[in-house]
């Protein structure tokens, strides 16, 4: 039996399409911050007398089909230590699920974690990267703290993350802005695929993340929050707007969500320098250096209501241990 916890991270430069479904290739490289006040909790038990993989979820057991992405890691796991039995896997998000929130990112790194170990085997961080990725696109990132890079590679071997950064020594930090955080009605995993294969603008998104992966490097190397936020700012929209020019176009925002972003972009005629990024989900999360946290709290608690507001800093990497 083995436990893991591993946190969530958010894109600065955003992971959007697969090469390849079933290994979850990426079509781009990506780039995020892992967060400290979000993660995952995950316990798995192999245990011959089963007959069928028991997950179970934040006190709710899953049935098979909804269980599906869970069997699959539980089966890579299997193929590579030679064990055969089910297993229990008990899960507790300290995130809400499905809400562009990026549970499924702490979710398949804690579960890569948690049954690599209890299968006894002891992968370097680079294979549970890897074997994340199989879960979901962004846990291939959630191994490391910090910075951290995933290159998309070629194929399975190739393609896992990398730490820039994992102990930021620099001021950064991440607020959440929790305007809804009801499931979502189009998952991350159909809403990207329907971007690649219906959107006319897809074309020119692989051109776009090189382009800004490069500039959002040299800001971090320059320890510039403004920049970062500039550039993952305009990455994000661009990103949506794969979303908007879909057939048939969907979007993750809501009316809050484009209150928000105003609301940000007022602070910064005012002379506050914050930016937005949201993922597949109508949250928004603003990127600030923390020297500017306080007036950026107070104008958005006033807009949203305190209790809506998490702030959230640089989170570490995965730990594992054995129960
Ligand atoms: P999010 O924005 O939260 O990452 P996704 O659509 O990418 O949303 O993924 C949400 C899905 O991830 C859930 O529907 C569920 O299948 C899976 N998931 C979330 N949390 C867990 C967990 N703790 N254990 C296993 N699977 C999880
Ligand atoms: C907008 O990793 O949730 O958060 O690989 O299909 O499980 P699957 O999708 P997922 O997609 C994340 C999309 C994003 C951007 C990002 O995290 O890079
Ligand atoms: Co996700």
């Amino acid at each position: 039996m083995a436990t893991a916890r591993a946190h969530t991270n958010i894109a600065l430069i955003k992971y959007w399409g697969k090469r390849d479904q079933d290994l979850i290739l990426p079509q781009t490289d990506s780039l995020s911050l892992t967060l400290d006040e979000f993660y995952t909790t995950t316990t798995v038990d192999f245990d011959d007398r089963l007959a069928a993989d028991q997950v179970t979820i934040d006190g709710t057991v899953l049935d098979q089909q909804a269980a599906r992405k869970v069997h699959h890691v539980l089966d890579l796991v299997r193929q590579q230590s030679g064990l055969t039995s089910p297993a229990w896997v008990t899960s507790t998000n300290h995130v809400p699920m499905a809400a562009g929130l990026a549970s499924s990112a702490s979710a398949f790194a804690a579960l890569a974690g948690a049954a690599s170990r209890a299968a006894g085997l002891d992968l370097d961080r680079r294979a549970l990267s890897r074997l994340a990725r199989r879960g979901s696109g962004s846990a291939t990132r959630s191994i490391y703290g910090g910075l951290v890079e995933w290159r998309r590679g070629h194929d399975d071997a190739t393609s896992y993350a990398q730490p820039i950064m994992e102990k930021v020594d620099f001021g950064i930090e991440m607020m959440a802005v929790m305007i809804n955080t009801a499931k979502k009605k189009v998952s991350s995993r159909y809403g990207m695929q329907q971007s690649v294969t219906t959107s006319p603008y897809y074309q020119v998104w692989p051109a776009i993340v090189d382009y800004d992966m490069a500039a959002i490097k040299k800001a971090i190397d320059n320890r510039d929050v403004n920049a970062i936020g500039r550039i993952a700012e305009q990455n994000a929209l661009r990103m949506h707007a794969l979303t908007l020019s879909a057939d048939p176009g969907f979007t993750y925002f809501t009316g809050e969500t484009i209150t928000a972003m105003n609301a940000i972009r007022a602070l910064r005629d005012q002379g506050i320098p914050c930016y937005f990024t949201m993922d597949a989900g109508p949250n928004v999360k603003v990127i600030y250096d923390r020297q500017n946290r306080q007036p950026i709290h107070q104008a958005l608690a006033a807009q949203f209501g305190a209790d809506r507001l998490v702030v959230a800093k640089p989170g570490p990497g995965i730990q594992i241990w054995n129960n």
